[in-house]
Order: structure tokens, then sequence, then C-alpha cells
């Protein structure tokens, strides 16, 4: 391999540094960081990223709650279980898992969780906010990439960023995000997807690519500028193995690259607590 790596666990561990700091400044104040997660249904992997943000919140000193809804949960039954967060002032800041069970309106649901306790940054409001620039929670996975290239150095502000995916929690807010006028942005931005024809050529004109699609293996070598910087944030799963959008030999071309384990993923939750600490300063 001739790639850098880009060690997303090894920043993460400064943030949650970071954060842990923040939050023991509140602690002295006499205020406790509240985070809370709803979870719907016993899909393996987002019980498992759950669990991940709970652990990730005990080391920092943040407190967490849990919500765990059957799969058969109702639409009423999951927003009530939002309000109980909204109206909970031991809560700060709290996510619902996505994706939520088929038959479940996501849209509804984000929309029912308050602005200010939304930690994911997903609530059209505070997407509304990072489309007009204004301050507000930022989604964890597209600032978590940010802060990634950032910190490695990696040139991204003037630079053509491919992004691969267009879905809501990656793709659609870091297109915004990278094109933004601030710093380790300012880039020219190309989103792709599964309608675009000549997906290969597009992202070979990429000085960074970010994979989004959630489809194993799909930016091979030869789709690759030699020297780009790839960022692998799409996963999928074969049973309990975690698979990269970004096929491995991607590396022999790459200039930097995220690992397959410990690249975005750390970065995500590590986001997300600098976000609930963010949200707890905010009300205090
Ligand atoms: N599932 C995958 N990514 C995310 C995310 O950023 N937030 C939430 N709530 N669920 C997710």
């Amino acid at each position: 391999m001739t790639a850098t790596l880009l060690d997303g666990e090894l920043l993460a561990g400064k943030i949650r540094a970071e954060v842990t700091d923040r939050v023991a400044r509140l602690a002295g104040e006499g205020i406790t960081v509240g985070l809370g997660t709803i979870l719907v249904g016993d899909d393996g992997p987002s019980a498992r990223y759950v669990a991940m943000k709970h652990a990730d919140c005990a080391e920092v000193g943040i407190v967490s709650a849990h919500e765990h809804l059957p799969s058969d949960v109702s639409q009423r039954e999951l927003e009530a279980a939002a309000a109980r967060f909204n109206a909970d002032p031991a809560i700060n800041a709290y996510l619902v898992q996505l994706p939520l069970p088929p038959g479940l309106d996501e849209e509804r649901v984000l929309i029912s969780v308050d602005p200010d306790k939304d930690v994911d940054g997903l609530h059209p409001v505070n997407l509304g906010r990072l489309v007009m620039g204004a301050p507000g929670p930022l989604p964890c996975t597209p600032a978590g990439i940010v802060e990634l290239l950032y910190a490695n150095d990696v040139p991204v502000e003037g630079k053509h960023v491919v992004i691969i995916g267009r879905g809501l929690t990656i793709g659609r807010p870091l297109a915004l995000l990278m094109a933004m006028k601030r710093t380790g942005c300012n880039a020219a931005v190309t989103v792709v997807h599964t309608g675009v024809k000549d997906m290969a050529e597009l992202v070979r004109q990429g000085d960074v690519v970010v994979a989004a699609a959630g489809r194993a293996g799909l930016v091979t070598a030869d789709m690759i500028k030699p020297g780009a910087a790839v960022v692998g944030a799409g996963t999928s799963w074969e049973g309990k193995k975690l698979l990269s959008d970004v096929d491995e030999s991607v590396a022999e071309v790459a200039g930097w690259i995220t690992p397959r384990i410990g690249g975005v993923g750390p970065m995500t939750r590590a986001m997300l607590l600098r976000n609930a600490v963010r949200a707890a300063e905010r009300a205090s």
C-alpha cells in the first residue's frame, strides 16, 4: 500500500479528550450533559452503532439514555418517544437511529425532534441552517469527514471533491458543506449517484473522492486519479463483517485513504459527542 492512512480512530480520540474537558467544565457549573438514543427494531448493525455511541458517552462523562422500541411500533408511539426526550430536561440532545423499519415515516420522525436537541443535524430547521450557512449542528458524518481531511493536511480548498451518493445522512449534506466558504471546504463539488451514466469518468476527476453509496467494492483503483484522497463512508454488511464501498486495490493508487475500520465511523461518533456538548453549552 502506498497511500497514507487517514486514521479516524486517532483523531476521534483527540476529539473525545476535548469533549471530556468541556463536559467536565459544565459539570463544574452543575450541568450534566445528557444524550438520548431511540432504536427501532432489531437490526444488528444499528444496535451495534447505538451501543458504541453509549460507550463513547460513558468515556467522556456524558450521561446517556436509551429507548428501544419494537420493529412493529406505530408512527404515533415512535413520535411519542421523541416527545418524551423533547420534554426531558436531563436530555440535551438525542437521535433516532436510521434507517427505520419499513412502514415508518422517517421525515415525520425527524421533524418531531426538537431542533435544539437534534444531535444529528438532520431536522429540517438545521438542514436549512446548513443551506443558509447559519450556525447549527452539522450532520455528524459530513462534519467528521471534513475534520479528518483537514487534520491530515489533505488539500481540499479550491480542489475538486467528488461525492458518490446523495443520501440524507452523508452525500447531500456533505455536498453543501464542502462547497461552503469555510476552512477545510471551499471546494468544487460533484455529486454522482445511480442515475449518472458514466460515474467512473467523473470520479476519476476527483482530487478527493468520498464514497457514500453503501455498495461494497464500488470504487476500484481504475476510477481513482493517482494521488487523490479517498474516503470510504458508505458501509454494508456481510453477516457481521463491515464492508467498505472502497475496494482494497485503491490503496495502491490513492495518496490518502481511510482504513476499512477506524476511518469515518469513529469520526461520526466523535462529532455526535461534540454536537451533544454544544447543545448543552447552548442551553446553559
Ligand atoms: N444511521 C446511519 N448514519 C446515521 C446518522 O448519522 N444518524 C442517525 N440517526 N442514524 C444513522
